[in-house]
């Protein structure tokens, strides 16, 4: 017989249908009721053993955690909180599992924190949340792909080894094939790169932007979905060193255009979630209540997780400057009470801490703030025109979300070559290294933006998940790197 997944058997299955379902089990009560879960939804199928039909040494290896096939017919079911229910005829034991040892794992079911949950990612997969998150984290990435399908672009895979560093801030991994106790030196005493692998010294990839800018100058729009990597030694809920980023690039877009392109996207992947993953959602909300309703009052969160979607989906965006975004800080009896720990005047970048206020109190609801000051924005940002002097500020646009901060970072590019050329000398880029960036410049040069979304901070929002490393299967982050 065929396996039919319980996902599929929970919507569709008929009374009196003979089938074979495979899985794993989460519970077995009072040796007859098995709780059976295959990964496809996050529902479980209860299947009901008459024990007296079988052997008690099969029997006995029905156990938490533990692989099985069952055959049976569905029935309606006697108990509340199910329809159907699976009337075992057969049962086939997959693999077995130690009760003792599941004992000490996070498939033991009940409350496990998260941080236990974290030092057993590789188990975490069989709980209920994480299943949930993964699920979600599927529909968000093809929610992403089906997004710009439809309007057109081109999915541009971009090199994970790179000699750049796109944004500037030296935070790289490096790469090499070098004997680590036996490097190659030059005359100088210094590394000599150009006996190494690739002839020179590369390192994991920042970000695809560079390279994604070549394709949109000429495939129109293009926008990259992969892995990249930072050496900053944060330690924060919302820093990975190593994640995933999707960076659309559009010919022809100017900054309001492209904050237009991330407010739809944006709303896109929460509606999509929404629609898709309403069971996983469900039980995420609930989860949620359960945690706040133990916190103090004034940190819970106003709205629910679903509320939070739909407050998205259904109401525009914030845009100001950063310059108006100083003002309302500075004029705000937050700022006049002295609780920002950082002091705010034009010309610093904003911190977290600023940048929530916004967000959470002042404006409650996503805030696109633009037009930075250039001296802490990367170099590829286009310079706006007619700025005062001493207050030059670049068309960069930054998306700050509640409870999360910075989800996505964008800008115009600067598609001026003398401009451009005059920035990498400013900021110490040097011209050698991306002379194809250059280059690009001048050959039919057009105004094009693009931006960069954190998929793991976007993932966080749709979940409500508070800690990134909760997102992702497989965490990296300083001094951790197991599985
Ligand atoms: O603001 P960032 O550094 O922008 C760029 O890399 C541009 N090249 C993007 C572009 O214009 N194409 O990073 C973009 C986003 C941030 O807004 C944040 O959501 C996320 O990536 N991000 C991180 N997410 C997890 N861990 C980290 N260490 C992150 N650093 C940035
Ligand atoms: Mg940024």
């Amino acid at each position: 017989m065929k396996r039919i997944k319980i996902s599929t058997v929970l919507k569709e299955a008929t009374i009196g249908q003979e089938l074979l379902v495979k899985g794993w089990v989460r519970a077995f009560r009072s040796n007859r009721f098995i709780q059976l879960n295959d990964g496809s939804t996050i529902n479980n199928l209860q299947a009901v053993v008459e024990f007296e039909n079988f052997n008690e040494e099969v029997l006995k290896k029905i156990s938490i955690g533990a692989s099985v096939g069952l055959t049976g017919k569905i029935v309606e079911s006697q108990g509340a909180g199910q329809r159907i229910e699976l009337q075992v005829s057969a049962i086939e034991i997959i693999g077995k599992a130690d009760a003792d040892d599941v004992q000490k794992t996070v498939m033991q079911p009940k409350r496990h924190s998260l941080e236990f949950l974290r030092e057993q990612a590789h188990l975490r997969f069989r709980t209920n949340v994480f299943g949930a998150v993964f699920r979600i984290r599927h529909a968000v990435s093809f929610a992403i792909h089906q997004f710009f399908n439809d309007k057109g672009f081109y999915y541009l895979h971009t090199p994970i080894i790179t000699g750049s560093d796109a944004e500037g801030a030296g935070e790289m991994f490096h790469v090499t094939n070098f004997d680590l106790d036996n490097i190659p030196k030059d005359k100088e005493g210094k590394i000599d790169f150009s006996e190494d692998f690739f002839g020179k010294a590369v390192n994991l990839t920042v970000s695809g932007q560079l390279e994604a800018e070549l394709g949109a100058l000429a495939l129109g729009q293009v926008y990259t979905f992969g892995p990249t990597f930072r050496a900053e030694n944060s330690h924060t809920s919302r820093h990975l060193a190593e994640f995933w980023m999707v960076e659309p690039e559009v010919a022809f877009n100017d900054i309001h255009d492209n904050m237009d392109l991330a407010e739809d996207m944006l709303k896109y992947i929460c509606d999509y979630v929404m629609k898709n993953c309403a069971d996983d959602l469900a039980f995420l909300n609930e989860r949620e209540k359960t945690e706040q309703a133990s916190k103090p009052a004034n940190e819970r969160n106003e709205l629910g997780l679903i509320e939070r979607l739909q407050f998205v989906t259904t109401n525009d965006f914030k845009r100001m400057t950063y310059t108006e975004a100083v003002d309302v800080l500075m004029n705000s009896s937050h700022y006049k009470k002295k609780k920002f720990k950082y002091d705010v005047n034009w010309g610093t970048d904003l911190q977290s801490e600023h940048e929530r206020y916004l967000v959470e109190k002042e404006f409650k609801r996503p805030v696109i703030i633009t037009d930075y000051p250039a001296s802490f924005k990367a170099f590829y940002m286009r310079a706006n025109d007619n700025c005062e002097p001493g207050k030059e500020t670049v068309a960069a646009m930054d998306i700050l979300f509640p409870g999360i901060g910075e989800m996505v970072g964008g800008s115009q590019r600067e598609e001026r070559y003398d401009v451009l050329k005059q920035k990498c000398a400013d900021f110490g880029v040097n011209e050698e290294e991306i002379w194809w960036y250059l280059e690009s410049r001048k050959f039919g040069t057009v105004p094009h933006a693009g931006f960069g979304l954190g998929f793991e901070r976007m993932v966080m929002f749709v979940t409500g998940m508070s800690n990134i490393r909760d997102v992702i299967p497989f965490p990296r982050t300083p001094g951790s790197a197991e599985f």
